[in-house]
């Protein structure tokens, strides 16, 4: 089969980052995440994911906050079997097939036209899964989706490109859209948007990060009366840090016991509305 891509942008283009990141956990002998269709796309696309420089940590980074993400999802829809799940900017990411669904819940995965146009192509099927075509910025994009059952909304890797003005106006509007429900990102510090400007991890979108980045994981509750936290997950305080390889589990372990320091590398924000 011949696969023609779309030409993507520059935002479009930083799902290869996240996708090739778990792609090279999942050729681990021992993977976090063991995500083996994003593994698939990108041999099958032959995709030269060696000139995004991604280390063994970042790698495997990505691929503990996917887990994370793919954990609450499951919980969520596990409590709420007639669930819509929302998978924001999910590039080609395919975590409706990572997480058990039940017959009963819908996944969105929402992308940019060009990007869903990728997925039809390489994400397999999924018969509770549907891909939407929008601009998250433009507020029509959840006319669609159905507002009267609970929600749970995840964003990996999305935050970043998102004045917190903007990305606070998207969280509202889902808000506002459905009943109840839980919303999940990864979080984005002060410190790790400077470092993003630095590091050779942020090369591939140093110059399309929009975020201000923000420390206090309580901040998204001042834009919503009805966000809550449920939880500011610190990665390095997470159990999965055991599997990690020695060097990096002890990095990490150095680290967990400062608050500070651990909201400066991986973190999972987790609220509910
Ligand atoms: C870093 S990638 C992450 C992709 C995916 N979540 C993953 O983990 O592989 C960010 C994704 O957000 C999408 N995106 C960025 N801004 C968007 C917007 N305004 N509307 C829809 N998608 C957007 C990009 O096209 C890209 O696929």
């Amino acid at each position: 089969m011949t696969i023609t891509l779309p030409a993507f942008d520059q935002l479009e283009n930083s799902l290869w980052l996240t996708l090739c990141g778990r792609a090279l956990d999942n050729r681990r002998d021992h993977p976090l995440l063991g995500d083996e269709l994003a593994d698939q796309i990108v041999r099958t696309l032959d995709y030269d994911y060696r000139s995004l420089k991604i280390s063994p940590s970042s790698a495997i980074y990505i691929a503990h906050r996917a887990l994370k993400l793919d954990q609450i999802s499951q919980d969520f829809v596990s409590r709420h079997p007639d669930a819509i799940g929302l998978d924001l900017g999910a590039g080609l990411d395919s975590r409706a097939h990572r997480i058990e669904l039940p017959a009963t819940a819908d996944w969105y995965d929402v992308d940019f036209p060009e990007v869903v146009a990728a997925r039809g192509q390489l994400v397999p099927v999924h018969p509770r899964a549907h891909d939407l075509a929008a601009d998250l910025a433009n507020p029509s994009w959840l006319d669609t989706i159905p507002s009267d059952r609970p929600a749970v909304v995840v964003a990996d890797g999305l935050l970043a490109f998102f004045p917190l003005a903007e990305w606070s106006a998207i969280l509202n509007r889902i808000i506002d859209h459905f009943p109840s429900g839980e919303i999940a990102f990864n979080g984005y510090s002060t410190f790790a948007v400077k470092a993003a400007k630095i590091f050779p991890i942020g090369k591939a979108v140093r110059e399309i990060m929009r975020s201000e980045g923000f420390d206090d994981p309580r901040t998204p509750e001042q834009w919503n009366p009805k966000l809550e936290l449920v939880k500011e997950i610190l990665m390095t305080r997470e159990p999965e840090v055991e599997q990690f390889p020695a060097g990096l589990r002890w990095a990490n372990k150095l680290s967990a016991p400062s608050e500070s320091l651990s909201r400066r590398g991986n973190v999972v924000l987790h609220y509910r509305f």
